[in-house]
């Protein structure tokens, strides 16, 4: 327990990471203060925000700083401690870092969990997580649902976007039309989340799109819950009712565009349609975290609620797990194992 091994962020990326961009390191561990404690992560979540954070852009956190453990959120146990706060035993969840071993303190970015009400730990970064109230609160709050809406969900079989169409649906909507990549993804959006209409995008333009999107809602939608942006959210903004709500979660399409971003081209449709569109941050909502998760388990606990993790093991792999949310090769919420 005396060795960490981190994966450092060594070079900020051009596009999409490469290998020279990182690290693997082995770092002696510092002795812990008085008020510290020690994690031994077992696992770490891999999302598409950290691409984001690799970049020195304003944004709404600094930049992980070159030379740091790339910045990610984890579930660990406590393994020393100095805090009768977090005693020996205690299993956390909190923003850190991909690294075996992090080091936090009382009133910092981790909280207490219980595994034992879960079948894996992994669940708390998963529907129980940021990713399952991204979905939940960035559905409820931001895109606003009535009953009989029509609601369309981009990278919907993915983490977010597959709870946010079952959630779509619990929450009352008539239709949930579902766009991912891949026959594959489609079966799963119908036949494991309940879509009634999924929609591959591969290889189709932006009319193609709005043509699939238009015969799947000839009155438009009516919610838009926006994970990709470029040609998918313009293929979107073709097909919106009336005082349309979009939610924008996500561009994860633009994050590696190292070149010019591209941007929604069809923003003249908000005005068409006086619709609404609305970014959401999922830490604007960590004070009612605790109310989504009771919404959350009690669905699981309902059988109403299904989710997938991709989990790939070890520190070693930490760069391609990470790429597989950019091509598209996880089946479900990315997950490094770490212990
Ligand atoms: N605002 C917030 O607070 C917040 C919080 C969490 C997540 N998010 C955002 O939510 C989105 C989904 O995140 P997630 O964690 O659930 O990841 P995910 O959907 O599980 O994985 C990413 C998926 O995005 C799709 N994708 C990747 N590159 C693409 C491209 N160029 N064009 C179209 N689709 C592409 C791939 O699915 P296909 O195989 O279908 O292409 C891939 O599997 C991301 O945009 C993320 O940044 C936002």
């Amino acid at each position: 327990m005396s060795v960490n091994r981190r994966f450092i962020l060594q070079r900020r990326p051009n596009g999409m990471p490469v290998a020279e961009d990182f690290e693997l390191i082995s770092e002696a561990l510092p002795e812990l203060a008085d008020g510290q404690f020690l994690i031994r992560n077992h696992y770490a979540s891999l999302d598409p925000a950290m691409r984001g954070w690799m970049d020195d852009a304003p944004s709404y956190m600094p930049p992980i700083p070159l030379g740091d453990p790339v910045r990610a959120s984890t579930v660990g146990e406590v393994v020393a401690s100095k805090t009768p706060d977090f005693p020996v035993g205690q299993w956390v969840s909190g923003l850190n870092a991909i690294e075996e071993y992090s080091i936090s303190m009382a009133g910092g970015f981790s909280a207490p969990i219980d595994p034992s009400i879960v079948p894996s730990p992994t669940n708390f970064l998963s529907v129980l997580g940021a990713v399952g109230m991204t979905a939940y609160f960035g559905y409820r709050e931001v895109c606003k649902p009535q009953a009989g809406d029509v609601v369309l969900v981009t990278g919907a079989a993915g983490a977010v976007g597959s709870l946010v169409g079952q959630i779509a649906r619990l929450m009352g909507a008539s239709k949930v039309i579902g766009i991912a990549g891949g026959p594959e993804k489609c079966r799963r959006l119908t036949d494991r989340y309940g879509f009634d209409t999924a929609i591959d995008y591969r290889g189709k333009s932006v009319d193609q799109l709005s043509a699939e999107i238009a015969a799947a809602a000839p009155q438009g939608v009516n919610i838009i819950f926006e994970n990709v942006g470029g040609d998918i959210l313009d293929a979107g903004l073709n097909n919106l009712a009336m005082y349309a709500r979009i939610g924008l979660c996500g561009l994860i399409s633009e994050y590696n565009n190292s070149g010019e971003k591209t941007g929604a081209r069809n923003v003249w449709q908000l005005i068409v349609k006086r619709a609404t569109m609305q970014g959401l941050l999922v830490a604007d909502y960590i004070p009612q975290f605790g109310e989504g998760i009771a919404a959350m388990a009690g669905w699981l606990r309902d059988g109403k609620l299904v989710f997938d993790e991709h989990i790939d093991d070890g520190i070693d792999n930490a760069l391609p797990a990470f790429l597989r949310l950019f091509s598209g090769s996880n089946d479900g919420k990315m997950v490094l194992k770490l212990a």
